[in-house]
């Protein structure tokens, strides 16, 4: 992202003995943990906390952090099943590869990290930029090998709507979803809702849209402030940038799947909602040499009315 000239140099401390960063601009703050490069907390000028980060979290290292932004790769679920669930990017340390003047560069590749069931060779960068009220995060999964690999890639970025019964959700009529709470969790469904609440156990992907070269643009509205998620990626190979069209999953576990988590808060349920953009309704080939970058934004802005 380009650095808005006007705006001041972001700062960057470690804490936590080095294993936390905290970043602030413009008056807004970040925590990232090298641990998975989590992202913890997105605070903004005006004090909205975006990001939702369970109370019972494990950040000590021994489990993949419950809230904040988790990264996912190469796997979205476990179609792999030698390799853990939502693959092992978000279980490995990163590297702080250096700073930017809106944020920080964390990196990981095959050399430094440890996991099961997959040879290929691949460098992820996980780029933050952050200004008052806006946070774009990018997601780049390289192929650093001689031969292409097959991949999925996500955000999971957990929000904090504060009260997910005064929480609507727009953008997404008219997409097609595959919604994983079902027996047949591949069959595919038209969204016809303009507004949606959730009110019960979600698990849904949103399909990209085809042919539109268009990502995900989906409005939280809750209590406390609106966030406008975008998510949109690029391939960047052999024969120049091509946009892809990339999904989005909606997750909220609800009650009793809350409570059988032993990570996540009893009643977190009522004040998270899992909006998440990624390449995760097939798997995605990647050539050697080539890269795909997965760019989420984050707008904050006041709630809306009708969202109350
Ligand atoms: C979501 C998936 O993205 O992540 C759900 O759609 C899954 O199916 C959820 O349960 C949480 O996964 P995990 O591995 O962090 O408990």
């Amino acid at each position: 992202m380009g650095a808005d000239a006007s705006a001041e140099k972001a700062e960057i401390k470690e804490i936590d003995g080095g294993r936390k960063l905290l970043i602030t601009r413009d008056g807004a703050e970040v925590e990232v943990y090298l641990f998975g490069a989590t992202l913890t907390k997105f605070k903004t000028k005006s004090g909205k906390d975006v990001i939702w980060l369970s109370s019972t979290a494990k950040l000590d290292g021994t489990k993949a952090i419950r809230g904040g932004i988790p990264l996912v790769f190469p796997q979205f679920g476990a179609p792999i099943k030698e390799m853990a669930q939502h693959g092992f990017a978000r279980n490995n340390t990163w590297k702080l590869r250096g700073h930017t003047d809106d944020g920080v560069i964390l990196t990981l590749d095959n050399t430094a990290a440890t996991h099961d069931a997959w040879k290929y060779p691949y460098k992820l960068t996980f780029t933050i930029a952050l200004s008052s009220e806006s946070l774009t995060t990018t997601y780049s999964v390289e192929n650093t090998g001689t031969e292409a690999f097959p991949f999925h890639s996500l955000q999971h970025t957990y929000l904090n709507v504060a009260d997910i019964s005064k929480t609507t959700v727009t953008g997404l009529r008219g997409q097609r979803f595959m919604d994983k709470t079902t027996a047949d969790p591949a069959a595919l469904t038209i969204e016809t809702r303009e507004v949606i609440r959730v009110e019960q156990f979600t698990d849904r992907i949103y399909v990209g849209p085809t042919a539109t070269g268009k990502g995900a643009q989906v409005k939280v509205s809750g209590p406390t402030m609106t966030v406008d998620v975008s998510g949109t990626s690029v391939l960047k190979g052999p024969d120049g940038p091509t946009p892809v069209n990339n999904d989005v999953v909606m997750w909220n576990p609800w009650e009793k799947n809350a409570k059988g988590m032993g990570d996540f808060d009893d009643d977190g349920y009522n004040r998270m909602l899992c909006i998440e953009p990624g390449l995760v309704s097939g798997f995605h080939l990647l050539p050697a040499g080539s890269t795909f970058d997965l760019v989420q934004e984050l707008k904050v802005s006041e709630p809306t009315l009708s969202a109350i």
